[in-house]
């Protein structure tokens, strides 16, 4: 009742009050729980970040040690759950299988679904950050119709997840500290963002008191769109396209900015960033350092560059302040780990899944109301029902 105000799009609407994350577009700037990303990308490890998230201070080691042994009891998936990763076909896309299984461990796990108190949300918290890197893992297990890994509990979360993909039973193992150290990295980069597409949808699934995995499984859905994370495969996709058009980019760029034509350019381009996006000038130093250290020459690295340049020299760019956004390079960096285009957004997925859960968190000890929009009706006013044989 009363005066509905429209923002299609929620363009202008705060949902809700936030501990969590800041954001300051106009000047580049993000922060989690006061700390700015850069300080944390640098020195922070992934268990760290999640901790830090979570219970909003950086956790001493005793706190630390325990966090992660917490996940690391969690980390055995119920042997059933495989045969619902197995019954889908290789071709399925990875985040459809993952929203499916993450969806799942409310029937494998009732206990964790009804939560009353700070230790329900806890424990049903550290569940969810056990197994979902295993689910995550087995996605691109089965994209590669190869034998599925167990978590290594003797190892770090970065290190554990980088067996649980790579490892081949008939191989020798080595880890590669470069791309153990790019992962560590993305995770963090991807952690929080504040009220984004995904974490909207966490929030407005949990605020009818739905359960923390059916809340986090329709947040994947939410990220798995092409404007949301599925901007990190598409970036590729584009980027191999352009390569496969002989590589004139500016013919890219020109089709972009037409009003004519649908096309934009994938991974450019922020709702709230508009001078630049903190995370991106991190992980282009990560992007270096890999191809520097793995001795990588990617042609579609040199390509994202130069598009890069060219557009950031564009006047339709500057003047709609349209720069690289995270999903711009993290493709990249994955592509030269050996990760498959369609399992990128399951790595961003992995990394916002701390972010997802602690602002589920906060919204339930809020206790936030229900989140039910309003809207202006513009359909057919009060009409007579006309029976179909007086149709026309
Ligand atoms: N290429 C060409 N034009 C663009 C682009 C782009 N990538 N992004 C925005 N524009 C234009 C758009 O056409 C519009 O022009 P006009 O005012 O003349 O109609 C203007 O810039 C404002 O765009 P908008 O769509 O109204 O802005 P928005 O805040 O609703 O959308 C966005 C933000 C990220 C969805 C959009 O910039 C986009 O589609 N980018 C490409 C997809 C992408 O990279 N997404 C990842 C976002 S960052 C990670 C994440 O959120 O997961």
């Amino acid at each position: 009742t009363g005066l509905i105000t429209l923002d299609i799009g929620l363009k202008n609407t705060g949902a809700t009050k936030s501990k969590i994350t800041y954001l300051d577009g106009n000047l580049g700037q993000l922060y989690y729980r006061g700390y700015p990303i850069e300080q944390i990308a640098e020195k922070s490890t992934f268990t760290e970040v999640m901790y830090l998230l979570l219970k909003s201070e950086l956790p001493t080691e005793e706190q630390l040690n325990k966090f992660e042994n917490d996940i690391k009891k969690n980390s055995l998936v119920s042997e059933e759950m495989k045969y619902i990763l197995k019954g889908f076909p290789r071709s399925a896309h990875p985040m459809g299988v993952l929203s499916t299984l993450t969806s799942a461990l409310t029937a494998f796990n009732p206990h964790a679904v009804n939560v009353k108190s700070e230790i329900d949300l806890y424990n049903a918290s550290t569940l969810l950050l056990g197994k979902f890197p295993v689910l995550c893992a087995w996605t691109y297990r089965l994209k590669l119709g190869l034998p599925l890994n167990y978590s290594d509990n003797s190892l770090d979360y970065p290190h554990n997840f980088y067996q649980m993909m790579f490892k081949i039973p008939t191989d020798k193992f080595e880890t590669d500290e470069v791309i153990v150290d790019a992962i560590n990295k993305l995770l963090i980069l991807h952690a929080d963002h504040e009220q984004n597409c995904s974490a909207s949808t966490v929030r407005m699934v949990g605020s009818a008191h739905t359960g923390l995995f059916a809340s986090i499984s329709a947040g994947v859905s939410a990220l798995w769109g092409p404007l949301h994370g599925g901007a990190n495969q598409a970036v590729i996709e584009m980027l191999e396209m352009i390569k496969d058009d002989g590589g004139d980019l500016q013919k890219w760029v020109d089709k972009a900015k037409s009003k004519d034509d649908s096309f934009r350019l994938m991974g450019f381009g922020h709702r709230i960033y508009r001078n630049f996006d903190p995370r991106a000038k991190v992980i282009k130093k990560v992007a270096d350092n890999v191809f520097e250290k793995l001795g990588i020459h990617d042609e579609t690295l040199e390509i994202a560059k130069k598009l890069e340049n060219v557009a950031l020299n564009d006047p339709y760019f500057v003047e709609k302040k349209l720069y690289p956004n995270v999903d711009f390079y993290s493709g990249i960096i994955y592509r030269a780990l050996g990760i498959p285009t369609e399992m990128f957004t399951v790595m961003f997925a992995l990394g916002r899944l701390p972010g997802w859960i602690s602002q589920w968190k906060e919204m339930r000890l809020n206790g936030e109301p229900i989140n039910r929009p309003r809207q202006i009706y513009v359909g057919n006013h009060k009409r007579d029902y006309i029976s179909i044989s007086e149709r026309k």
